[in-house]
């Protein structure tokens, strides 16, 4: 008999659990996109090159066209659909909004997810490329426009709208360092 070349899984997304069969070659961008409606999620090169597709994955940025459907089983995914909080939108959505952190858009879903992402990253203390001093007792560099740039270098925007895109993602992190030293209080 041949082998099966497709399985069942269960993907947990932005904190529901979903079960469907997929083909073993289905990357988890089609999953979302084509078996599941999630259509925030955009697919730009489909060769990891250009971060439309960005989701976290246990917190951590991926680029679903390159994550199979089949090895995200049993892992935390969340989408742009699921990053707002309640009924409130993330600090880095209404960032994005309130610049206007985007022009036609299409970048946009995977570049508030990558800069979700880079927001905890930097406050873990995690060094960039162009961090001068990388020694743990240093303390997280000061997140400057050029550390912003860097660390969402992978996601593209061909309308060009990078300074507001930084700007706003300078702008919900100064905000996450507001409320985290209100809570710290
Ligand atoms: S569509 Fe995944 S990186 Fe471009
Ligand atoms: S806003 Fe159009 S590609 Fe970024």
């Amino acid at each position: 008999m041949a082998p099966s070349t497709s399985s069942t899984v269960t993907l947990n997304i932005n904190g529901e659990k979903h079960t469907l069969s997929v083909d073993h070659r289905t990357t988890l961008l089609d999953a979302l996109r084509e078996r599941l409606d999630l259509t925030g999620t955009k697919k730009g090169c489909d060769q990891g090159q250009c971060g439309a597709c960005t989701v976290l994955v246990e917190g951590r940025r991926t680029v679903s066209c390159l994550q199979l459907a089949v090895a995200a089983e049993g892992r935390e995914i969340t989408t742009v659909e699921g990053v707002a909080e309640g009924g409130r939108l993330h600090p880095v959505q209404q960032a994005f909004l309130d610049l206007d952190g985007f022009q036609c858009g299409y970048c946009t879903p995977g570049q508030i997810c990558s800069a979700v992402a880079v927001i905890e990253e930097h406050a873990a203390g995690w060094p960039s490329a162009v961090t001068d001093d990388v020694r743990p007792e240093a303390g997280p560099p000061p997140l400057t426009p050029e550390e912003i740039r860097e660390r969402m270098s992978g996601n593209l925007c061909r309308c060009g709208a990078y300074t507001p895109i930084a700007e706003a993602v300078a702008r919900a992190a100064a905000q996450a360092r507001t409320g985290a030293e209100e809570a710290a209080a």
